[in-house]
């Protein structure tokens, strides 16, 4: 039985002695999963947690079962833990699990339970003892439960299953007992019971990215039964690529931070699920959790999407010489493939520290316990040098030599280190163009420009088995990086999970239909008002652009630039197209008129090419034009400085068939558009949290990338706003964070959202589990 112990801690700063054995009823009543401090999204104070903390629970136990565990599932950094004023040790949690038994130590009612965390950053635990590229924050952040159990149970089970319906089943237990498994489908039909744990089910439905079926396994002792989901499948990666149940899968991946603004990294069951849809919905088919162990609730997300996940051992660039340090690293490895084994969405262990140097003696250690704890899933170490030893059985290699726009990434024939192991590319662009939501249009559409360059190198080496590019969201990190406001701008998201241009660049790779252009159309945007030459993003087979509802023409995927992309950009560099226009001029002459236009409107009038200045010359003189008369043709077609009203159209297809429009031009009227994806908040093993993504977007329906208007919320009923309830737009958009309050039946909440003058109000049911 399962005892959530989320609601009703107290919680003070520092350490409170008498906490130990008395209550401390005049603190904070704060719920799990917590953050120390509720930090600002940037601009904020890493030292804000570097501090030691009391949490104080008081509660009942009266279940008669011999058995209490109480399980922690994450505590940044480490612990001390006393019940009813008795010691019962020092934990670290990090990232990882803590289970303590308290059978002796627990009494019926009233019991006092006092965490000590400390938060510090302590340079004998990775991923602590030089610098760090993220920040861990301090608090209880994943949840507290008590299980109670019979002297005979079910400690952990670990199940694995190929996609030709061989499965592999053990259940650790407390004591040797007789162990049934069943295996039901998704229907909760029984399919198998068996006192083996190698069997076979025949015709089984597989696993896959596209449709993510899974089973529930049964391990029954006595009265004790424990479940687990777990789908068929086959995974391996080869030197010739990634194969899923047999078929080659290039790999499309983001790096994923586990952060949120304001919660740190104590983001709540809802919010973890959030992420991994919203990865699902960008066009990927992997995530890397970039640096560390991350939460149960969204590797079970990624299990039930579909989106597969390498993992990775905490730490960041550094191995510490202290034996402190290494024992701490090796238990950890150990504790994350414990935690993660069983999930049929993970392709990898991540068993090396990132982009850390050689370092034979402790690899070798972490491969046995990979071999020792899970044979059968490949392992993959990170680093950033071509030439490392690779312990582990995939190469990932960060490459960030895509400085140059031209050039993605190395070619795979210089991983020399790989030595015939299969390679994935695990990170690149990242710091090499960080990227603002409120930066300038020609900034945000290179960043997404970029990406693609990447990947279709990726996807051109048969070489790679994929890449997983740095990163899904802006997260936030420590002074000594970022944008001095706390925050690495790297990613395809902002820190609100609110799309950049590389966003749809992603999606336009997945299989929903969608449309963006990187461009505004406004002058102002571009230096000396000329027009870049700029892509759409779609899944479409073209795109069909209009100005002012006329034609200008039909342009298909750059398939020269990214020949090897599912979906490649789509370059419009013809602002004139049919619309040119002339019956005096050839059609001849008029398309090399149009070309020579567009490169002026691209790079400036005064900037025309000598080739360009000799045909205007030519066609000056067979068509007896006047400059004055070349330069008045030219305005006639590239809107120039001053002439903003013009309304551009960009239309995508599909087999003939539109998928998208996006419309262009001046913006004069504006309203607030909020995304609402439920209206019920469910309070479950602790409070529930939904996103409300707010956009000021102009008349077409277009984000305004530089509005940064002021927004106050309020509530009414059982919700709360986690966040600032006066703030201000980023980069046109920002997202309202909203909690669940305990109720007893359900009841109604509603928000309120000021912004330009305006009102919106949404209603909410908020409601207990069943
Ligand atoms: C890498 C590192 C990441 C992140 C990234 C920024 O070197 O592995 O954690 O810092 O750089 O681009």
């Amino acid at each position: 039985m399962k005892t959530n112990l989320n609601h009703s801690w107290r919680f003070a700063k520092g350490r409170i002695a008498i906490a130990e054995h008395s209550p401390i009823r005049n603190y904070e009543t704060v719920m799990i999963p917590h953050c120390v401090t509720m930090f600002p999204a940037q601009y904020l104070n890493e030292k804000d947690y570097q501090g030691e903390y009391t949490y104080q629970l008081i509660f009942d136990s009266k279940d008669p079962l011999p058995v209490k565990i109480l399980r922690f599932e994450g505590v940044m950094l480490q612990f001390d833990l006393y019940l009813n004023g008795k010691s019962l040790g020092h934990y670290i949690s990090g990232y990882l699990p803590v289970e303590i038994d308290v059978s002796d130590a627990l009494l019926p009612k009233s019991n006092i339970l006092t965490v000590y965390v400390d938060g510090r950053e302590d340079p004998s635990i990775p991923p602590f003892g030089k610098v760090v590229d993220y920040l861990t924050f301090a608090g209880i952040y994943r949840e507290v439960s008590l299980l109670s159990y019979p002297s005979i149970y079910i400690k952990d089970i670990f199940v694995r299953a190929s996609a030709s319906g061989d499965v592999v089943v053990k259940a650790s237990l407390s004591e040797d007992s007789h162990v049934t498994y069943r295996v039901y489908d998704r229907e909760d039909n029984l399919v198998l019971e068996t006192d083996e744990e190698r069997f076979h089910i025949s015709n089984v439905h597989p696993w896959s990215i596209i449709d993510p079926y899974l089973y529930r396994l049964e391990a029954v002792v006595g009265n004790v039964v424990e479940s687990k989901f777990f789908g068929f499948r086959d995974v391996s990666f080869t030197p010739q690529g990634f194969f899923l149940n047999g078929k080659r899968l290039p790999l499309i991946g983001l790096n994923r931070h586990q952060t949120f603004p304001y919660f740190g990294p104590a983001a709540p069951k809802s919010l973890q699920e959030e992420d991994a849809l919203l990865l699902k919905q960008s066009g990927i088919n992997v995530v890397r959790t970039s640096h560390y162990p991350q939460s149960e609730h969204f590797l079970d997300a990624c299990d039930r999407l579909g989106l597969l996940v390498i993992d990775e051992i905490p730490g960041w660039q550094f191995i510490g010489n202290d034996p402190i340090w290494v024992n701490n690293c090796i238990d950890f490895t150990k504790r994350m493939i414990l935690k993660e084994r069983s999930h049929t969405c993970l392709i990898a262990y991540g068993l090396r520290i990132d982009e850390s140097d050689d370092n034979d003696e402790l690899y070798s250690k972490i491969q046995e316990q990979k071999t020792f704890l899970d044979p059968s899933r490949q392992s993959i170490g990170v680093r950033n040098f071509k030439d490392s030893h690779c312990l582990e059985d995939v190469y990932g290699y960060n490459d960030f030599s895509c400085g140059p726009l031209d050039h993605g990434v190395d070619p795979s024939k210089e991983i020399k280190g790989a030595k015939g192991k299969p390679i994935l590319i695990t990170e690149s662009n990242g710091h090499m163009f960080p990227t603002k939501s409120f930066d300038e249009t020609t900034k945000r559409a290179e960043h997404a420009y970029r990406h693609a360059r990447v990947l279709n190198d990726v996807l051109s080496d048969s070489g790679y088995c994929g890449a997983i590019t740095w990163c899904a969201f802006d997260y936030n990190t420590h002074k000594d990086f970022g944008s001095n406001d706390h925050i690495c701008h790297h990613g395809v998201y902002d820190i609100f999970r609110n799309p950049k241009f590389a966003a749809y660049f992603f999606k336009s790779q997945g299989k929903a239909p969608v449309l963006d252009v990187g461009t505004s159309m406004l002058p102002g945007d571009y230096n000396a008002a000329h027009f870049p030459a700029f892509y759409a993003f779609t899944n479409g087979d073209y795109v069909d652009v209009y100005k002012n509802n006329r034609k200008v023409g039909r342009f298909y995927p750059d398939t020269k630039s990214f020949p090897n992309l599912p979906h490649p950009p789509i370059l419009i560099d013809d602002i004139i197209g049919d619309l040119f226009d002339e019956p005096n001029i050839s059609e001849e002459d008029g398309k090399k008129i149009v070309a020579a236009f567009n490169y002026c409107a691209q790079n400036g009038f005064e900037n025309i090419r000598l080739r360009d200045k000799l045909l205007m010359a030519r066609f000056m003189a067979k068509y007896h034009f006047s400059f004055p008369d070349v330069y008045q043709l030219y305005t006639k077609y590239i809107q120039s400085w001053g002439e903003g009203s013009t309304l551009w159209r960009f239309e995508a297809f599909r087999n003939e068939k539109k998928i998208a429009t996006v419309l262009r031009g001046p913006s004069t009227d504006f309203h607030l558009d909020v995304s609402l994806t439920r209206d019920t908040l469910v309070n479950w093993e602790t409070y529930d949290c939904l996103s409300l993504h707010i956009f000021k977007k102009d008349q077409y329906g277009t984000t305004m990338p530089y509005a940064s208007d002021p927004v106050i919320v309020e509530t009414e009923g059982p919700i709360e706003v986690y966040g600032p309830k006066l703030f201000s737009l980023y980069g046109g958009a920002s997202t309202i964070y909203l909690r669940s309050l305990p109720v007893k039946s359900p009841q109604e909440a509603t928000v309120k959202i000021t912004c330009m003058g305006e009102t919106l109000e949404r209603h909410f049911i908020v409601k207990n589990a069943e």
